[in-house]
C-alpha cells in the first residue's frame, strides 16, 4: 500500500535526520512531500546540507525565519496549517526537538477528525530533564501529541513510560543520524578536511558551542572560551562559530578570547564530519555530536549540566564536563578525554546505530497502516 507522508525539516541539526527517511521514502515507492520551516536560513546553516547531502528541494518552504521562541513557533505553525490542509497526508514524520518540530506536531494534532494525518515523533524519548532548555519542552510535548514515537536508544523506553505513553505507540528504530554518518564518512575523509586547515594529524580538538545556557551567560561564555584558550597552548582548538554564539560573543565584549583559536564560519556537513572524525578530542553543547563522536569512536566531553542521550556516554565515547562548569575542571576533563584515546569507527556504536534506521522508520509507518487500514 502506497502511504503519502509529508517530512518536516527546519534547523540544521534535522536535515541529517531526513535524508535517509526521505530515501528510504523514495525507495519504497511512497509519496513524500518535504516541507522545510526555514527555521534556518543561512547558505551555511541550510543550504549547504541540502548540497552535501543531496536532499531534494522541499516540495513547501516556509521561510518562517529566527524569531523568540513564540514568534517562530507561532510562525512555522500558521504557514504550516494551509500546506497540510492541501496536502492532507496520511502521516507527518517531525524528527529531533527543534521549534519546527513542536510547531508542526501541534498543528497537526489539532486539525478536525485527524484530517491532518497521524504523527510519527523521530528520535522519541530522549530527556534531559532540564525543563530550563527550550528543546526539552519541545520533546515532552512532541511525544505527547504523537501517535507512533520512533526512538533512537533503549534508554528511551522507559522514559516515555514514566510519562503515562503507551508503549504499544512505541518503536525502536535506531539512530536516523548515524545512517548518513555511515554514508558519507568515506566521502568526508577524502575532503582531507584537518591537512587543508594545516592542523596536525590527529593532534587538535574540535569545539562547538551554542546552546543559550551557554553562550547567552557572559560569565558562563567567558568560562568555556577561557578553558579553550588555555587547551590551545598544547593543540589547536578549531571552533566553528554558531550564528548565536558570533553575535554574544561581540555583544560582551569577549573577541579577545578568541583570538588563540581556530575559528571558522559554520561548516557543511561533509566538512564537519571529516574534522570530527580526525580529531583528537571533541569538545561541545551539541547533542548531534555527543552520538557522532561515539560512533567515529572520538573522545567527547560535553559541556552542559544533563545529556539526553546517556548511551553515549554508558557506551560511547562521551563524558560530562564537572557542573556548575570551571575553566580548570573543563580543562581536566578535556586532558582526561584526550589520554583515553580513540577507537576504531562503529566500536561503541549502540544498538540500531548501524546505517538502516531510516528503512526501519518506513517499515514502521507502513505496519501501523497496514494495522489500523
Ligand atoms: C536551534 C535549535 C537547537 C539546535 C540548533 C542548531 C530550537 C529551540 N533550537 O537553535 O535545538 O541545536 O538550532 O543550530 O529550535 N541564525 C542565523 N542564521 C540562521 C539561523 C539562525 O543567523 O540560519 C541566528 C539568528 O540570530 C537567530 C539565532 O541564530 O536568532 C538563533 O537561531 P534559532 O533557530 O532561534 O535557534 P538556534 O540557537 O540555532
Amino acid at each position: 500500500m502506497v502511504m503519502k507522508v509529508l517530512v518536516v525539516a527546519g534547523a540544521r541539526p534535522n536535515f541529517m535526520k531526513v535524508a535517509p527517511i526521505l530515501r528510504a521514502l523514495e525507495r519504497a515507492g511512497h509519496r513524500r512531500v518535504f516541507v522545510h520551516t526555514g527555521q534556518h536560513y543561512d547558505a551555511s546553516m541550510s543550504d549547504a546540507f541540502f548540497r552535501d547531502l543531496g536532499l531534494p528541494l522541499p516540495d513547501r518552504h516556509l521561510g518562517v525565519g529566527s524569531g523568540s521562541h513564540a514568534r517562530q513557533t507561532a510562525r512555522v505553525m500558521e504557514a504550516f496549517e494551509p500546506v497540510l490542509e492541501e496536502e492532507r497526508p496520511e502521516w507527518i514524520v517531525v524528527v529531533g526537538d527543534v521549534n519546527s518540530t513542536l510547531a508542526c506536531a501541534l498543528v497537526a494534532s489539532k486539525m478536525p477528525n485527524g484530517s491532518g494525518g497521524r504523527i510519527a515523533h523521530v528520535e522519541a524519548g530522549l530527556r534531559s530533564d532540564d525543563w530550563g532548555m527550550p528543546e526539552e519542552v519541545n520533546r515532552v510535548l512532541t511525544d505527547r501529541l504523537s501517535d507512533l514515537l520512533l526512538t533512537p536508544s533503549r534508554d528511551a523506553h522507559p522514559n516515555l513510560a514514566r510519562e503515562g505513553i503507551d508503549p504499544e505507540r512505541v518503536v525502536f528504530v535506531g539512530n536516523v543520524m548515524i545512517d548518513s554518518l555511515l554514508r558519507m564518512l568515506p566521502h568526508a575523509q577524502e575532503l582531507n578536511v584537518p591537512q587543508r586547515l594545516g592542523l596536525p594529524e590527529a593532534r587538535y580538538a574540535v569545539a562547538t558551542l551554542h546552546r543559550p545556557s551557554n553562550v547567552d551567560d557572559a560569565v558562563q561564555l567567558r568560562v568555556i572560551l577561557s578553558a579553550f584558550g588555555e587547551l590551545s597552548r598544547d593543540f589547536p582548538v578549531v571552533l566553528p562559530l554558531h550564528p548565536r554564539t558570533r553575535e554574544r560573543v561581540r555583544a560582551f565584549g569577549l573577541e579577545p578570547l578568541l583570538e588563540p583559536l581556530r575559528v571558522l564560519e559554520p561548516l557543511g556537513y561533509t566538512e564537519m564530519l571529516g574534522l570530527q572524525a580526525q580529531a583528537a578530542v571533541v569538545l561541545t553543547d551539541s547533542g548531534g555530536l555527543q552520538e557522532e563522536s561515539t560512533v567515529l569512536g572520538v573522545p567527547c566531553v560535553t559541556l552542559r549540566e544533563s545529556t539526553e542521550r546517556p548511551v553515549t556516554v554508558s557506551e560511547g565515547t562521551n563524558r560530562m564536563a564537572p557542573w556548575p562548569l570551571a575553566s580548570d575542571t573543563l580543562i581536566a576533563t578535556a586532558r582526561a578525554a584526550l589520554s583515553q584515546g580513540r577507537t576504531p569507527v562503529g566500536a561503541r556504536a549502540p544498538e540500531g546505530w548501524d546505517g538502516h534506521a531510516g528503512e526501519r522508520v518506513v517499515e514502521a509507518l507502513a505496519a501501523r497502516s497496514r494495522h489500523t487500514a
